[in-house]
């Protein structure tokens, strides 16, 4: 991860919304442009910073010193890193610390940090005085291909993960691509299961460029910042298309029904992150897709060798520290996803590059597909 740091020309991708579109700028090196970005969208508009501690001690010092040059009063609120943050405690403190430092609704809250971040922000900036406009600025890469593009806010609640919250679009979003480079390689691996996510779901032919340039979407650089534009064109097309996700917005899902069931089972703990979680979901779905016919074992087997020549779990026994039960799993699925008359909606597929949403999968079908793979 040691490409030059120098602003080359950001590419801009459109999120089409009506009077809520926006724009994500997308380059190595854009914090620098942070200041003057806000600047011109909100002239003599405050900046307040929320961020968490690990960010904070790589980034918040640029992000501050670029909002500052470009005459912006800042201020800065931060907190503890990881998922505990999304908590009704936090919003309190941010919402709070927002009011003390005088931020008004002319004013910009500025989400700089990773997905925890990003939804807690966005959270806290829709129901501060009903309603902050918000920048999101994401550093890793999860974040930048996917929770930082939408509008999806929130936090967690002792009944489940990111079971309170709004819809609350960004009014910009500058991925910096460089900032990744502090990012752990763990984390930037996660990352890329959303990544090559958008090849699996309608997009064949970047699923095979991603195959063939992985290596140089991991070391940063003009491929890195490539793979990152596409996926949110293809983020922000779907959003575009299923702001609230009646419809379309569920292929974004592809992988997520089974990979949260080994992620709760997990603890949602360091065992196993999200997206690792979703690389796991994403061979299941395609195996299990190959299972019921619907494509060929060899096009299952080829997302699963993706997969893992990255470094992801793709079976079961990859995840450390034991496997959880069959029952367990089912119980955990049916959980998370609405069963309706012993039947499950799944994010399935025809082939790589072609999801599609189905919703009446058999529970006992799920449930012999995954005996096997857990034996
Ligand atoms: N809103 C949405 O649409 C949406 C979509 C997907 C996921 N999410 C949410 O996103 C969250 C996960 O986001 P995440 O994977 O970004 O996790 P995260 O925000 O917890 O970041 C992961 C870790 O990396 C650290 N970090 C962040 N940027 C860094 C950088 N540049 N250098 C060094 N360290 C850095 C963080 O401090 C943290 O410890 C979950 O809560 C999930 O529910 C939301
Ligand atoms: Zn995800």
């Amino acid at each position: 991860m040691t490409a030059p740091l120098r602003v080359a020309e950001p590419t801009t991708v459109r999120v089409d919304l009506g009077e809520r579109s926006y724009d994500i700028a997308i380059g190595r090196g854009l914090l620098a442009r942070l200041g003057t970005r806000v600047a011109a969208l909100r002239p003599g508009a405050a900046a307040a910073i929320v961020t968490d501690e690990t960010v904070a001690r790589h980034h918040l010092a640029a992000a501050e010193a670029a909002l500052a040059a470009a005459g912006a009063r800042t201020a800065r609120v931060i907190v503890p890193p990881g998922e505990m943050s999304k908590s009704w405690r936090m919003v309190e403190r941010v919402c709070d610390a927002l009011l003390a430092e005088r931020i008004e609704r002319r004013d910009l809250v500025i989400a700089l940090g990773g997905g925890v971040v990003g939804d807690l922000a966005g959270f806290a900036a829709a129901v501060t005085r009903r309603g902050l406009d918000v920048v999101q600025v994401p550093t890793t890469l999860l974040a930048q291909v996917d929770s930082s593009v939408g509008g999806k806010t929130g936090i967690n609640s002792v009944h489940g993960k990111n079971l309170v919250g709004a819809f609350h679009q960004p009014v910009l979003v500058i991925a910096d691509t460089a900032l990744l480079d502090t990012l752990s390689a763990r984390e930037f691996r996660a990352g890329y299961a959303e990544v090559a996510k958008y090849g699996l779901i309608n997009d064949a032919g970047f699923f095979g460029w991603l195959e063939a340039n992985w290596r140089e979407v991991f070391a940063g650089g003009a491929p890195r910042d490539h793979a990152i534009a596409v996926s949110c064109r293809a983020k922000a097309a779907i959003v575009a298309r299923d702001e609230r996700e009646t419809g379309d917005r569920q292929l974004l899902n592809l992988g997520h029904t089974f990979g949260h069931a080994f992620e709760a089972a997990a603890g949602f703990s360091d065992r196993l992150l999200h997206g690792e979680a979703v690389a796991l979901g994403m061979a299941l779905a395609f195996a299990f897709s190959a299972r019921l016919e619907l494509l060929a074992a060899a096009e299952a087997d080829r997302v699963a060798a993706h997969l893992a020549a990255v470094g992801l779990p793709t079976k079961p026994a990859d995840i450390p520290g034991g496997i959880p039960g069959l029952d367990r799993l089912m119980e955990l699925m049916a959980q998370d996803k609405k069963v309706k008359r012993g039947r499950l909606t799944f994010i399935l597929a025809r082939g790589i590059g072609r999801s599609f949403i189905a919703s009446d999968i058999e529970t006992s079908e799920v449930k012999a597909f995954l005996a096997e793979k857990l034996a």
